[in-house]
């Protein structure tokens, strides 16, 4: 399956943005808490986008780790070096495409974690296979993801404003189910958990800013949405009509984030 995926550093910060404004629960609390990372682990990260799981590691741990973090996306990786240059927490970013073989030792890392970006991966026994080869005996693989029911009234408004099917998506569609099956396939002990974040709007600006950031072209899952130049814009507005709708209705738009964090051991 060819994913057609590109994350822009605007986006996805601007995205981590609305959901620390506006989520009511912290979603690095839950994982910290969840995977309970031993002091002197080798970590690996794949997907590390700008970081944001590798300093909450490190920050955890006192620094007491050997972290990397792994991206396809130069752009993200320089602001994770940079960010890691101010820290001076001495991390390596690397570049890691979770397509091809993975440049690391069989079983080098105690802990491997992949945080919203696994489900972008084209040929899954291939990455979890990958993940799974470089994991110790006795080690951990951490995943997130959206399940189904992820964020409903975003794709609801979607589908009222423009009439149209939404595209599949590679994370709701597959995580739960292809993924889920696979790492069970591979590691002998798998826990699944659930983590809900209800980001809550009381105004349709910066609801709309988070359906830019998500639809946004650059994104390319959203293309068939786009045909022409003018489309998007066009878009974005029936989108806005239709949440004020809502919104008028409501008092509120309640976006819910539902998050399954797959824990599973070599
Ligand atoms: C939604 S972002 C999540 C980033 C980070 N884990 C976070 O939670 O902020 C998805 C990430 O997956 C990365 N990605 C997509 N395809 C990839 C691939 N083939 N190999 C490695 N990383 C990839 C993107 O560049 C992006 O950084």
């Amino acid at each position: 399956m060819k994913i057609e995926f590109q994350e822009t550093t605007k986006d996805l910060a601007k995205r981590i943005d609305i959901h620390n404004k506006f989520g009511a629960r912290d979603i690095d609390a839950w994982m910290l808490d969840l995977i309970n990372l031993q002091p002197g682990s080798k970590i690996l990260d794949v997907g590390c986008g700008s970081g944001k799981q590798c300093f909450s590691y490190y920050d955890r741990l006192n620094g007491n780790a050997a972290i990397t973090g792994g991206d396809v996306s130069e752009n993200l990786l320089q602001q994770a070096r940079d960010e890691d240059a101010r820290r001076h927490s001495g991390m390596k970013f690397v570049h890691l495409d979770f397509n091809k073989p993975f440049e690391f030792a069989e079983n080098e890392f105690d802990f491997v974690s992949c945080c919203f970006a696994i489900y972008y991966a084209e040929n899954v026994p291939f990455t979890i296979g990958e993940m799974h080869r470089i994991t110790r005996p006795g080690g951990r693989l951490f995943t997130t993801g959206p399940m189904p029911e992820n964020k409903k009234i975003f794709y609801d408004i979607i589908r009222e404003a423009t009439n149209k099917p939404i595209p599949p998506m590679p994370g709701s569609s597959r995580y739960s189910s292809e993924f889920l099956s696979t790492i069970k396939s591979l590691y002998h002990k798998v826990e699944v958990h659930i983590f809900e974040n209800p980001l809550t709007f009381t105004s349709v600006e910066p609801y709309i800013e988070y359906t830019r950031a998500s639809m946004s072209e650059d994104r390319k899952l959203w293309s068939t949405f786009f045909q022409s130049s003018g489309d998007f814009e066009n878009i974005i507005h029936s989108i806005t009509e239709a949440a004020k709708r809502r919104l008028d209705q409501d008092g509120r738009l309640v976006m819910t984030k539902v998050v399954g964090g797959f824990l599973a051991t070599k």
